[in-house]
Parts: C-alpha cells; structure tokens; sequence
C-alpha cells in the first residue's frame, strides 16, 4: 500500500522523539521519525554510551524498530537536529538496505527542512543485490 506522506506531521513526529534524547557527552540530541507504507510510525532518538562507539543514532533506533515490527517497506524518514544537520553515513547505508528510494525530510529545531532522497544522499552504495548475486 501506498501512503501519502504527510511532511510536517512526520517532522513534528521526529521533533517529539527528540525531547527523548540520551545525549549527556555530545549534547547534540537528534530526533527521528519512520513512515511505513502500511502508514505506521515508528520513531527514535540517538542514545549515546559512556565508551562513545556504543552511541546509537536516532534514524537507527527508528528503523530497526519499524524492522523489528515486520515492516520492511518504507515511505520516509524525518530527522530533526538543532541545526539541520544531515544523516550520518552509517544510517545512510541502513536506509539504503530497506528503502533505497525513501524520502529524506532534514530538519531543524524550528522545523524548517529540506528534502533529500536515500539514493540522493548515498550514490553508487553498496547494496544487498551485490551479495546476493556473488
Ligand atoms: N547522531 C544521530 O543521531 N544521527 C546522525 O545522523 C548523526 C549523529 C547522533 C550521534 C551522537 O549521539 C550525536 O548525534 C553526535 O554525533
């Protein structure tokens, strides 16, 4: 099923998440939110660790979550951080494995944001086809 993507309400959702941030090293708390095509959200917030590489990033907790619920197909994805920043390469690639066409919606605190795709944001990747096809 095809679900119309409802953009400030996903960016809204994503900005809530991120009232839940566990960020006390880097203080940079992202928010963000998963929209399946079978229209459920799923959504998440980084949650750093005291040893720095167990920090998880908000669009991973978000997306294994809607993974670990069985909905694989994704329609899009909103990110909110203070300041717009973009999704680091390691989420990149997890979009990429469930939804290599999904949306993108980067957002700011005040909810103002640009729109990207997965294929916009990580070209020429590495994808399941090249191991499956070995
Ligand atoms: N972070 C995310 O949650 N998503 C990203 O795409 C970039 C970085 C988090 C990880 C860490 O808790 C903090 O932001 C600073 O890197």
């Amino acid at each position: 099923m095809n679900t119309p993507i409802d953009e400030t309400m996903l960016v809204r959702r994503a900005m809530q998440a991120r009232s839940k941030a566990y960020a006390p090293y880097s203080r940079y708390a992202v928010g963000a939110a998963v929209l399946t095509m079978a229209g459920d959200i799923f959504d998440g917030c980084n949650i750093e660790n005291a040893t720095y590489s167990a920090t998880v990033c908000a669009e991973r907790v978000a997306i294994f979550k809607a993974i670990s619920e069985g909905q694989r197909h994704l329609a899009a994805i909103a990110v909110v951080t203070e300041n717009g920043g973009s999704p680091c390469g390691i989420c990149r690639q997890v979009m990429r494995e469930f939804a290599p066409d999904m949306v993108v919606l980067i957002a700011d605190a005040e909810g103002s944001y640009r729109r990207s795709t997965v294929a916009q944001l990580l070209p020429d990747s590495f994808a399941p086809e090249d191991l499956l096809s070995h």
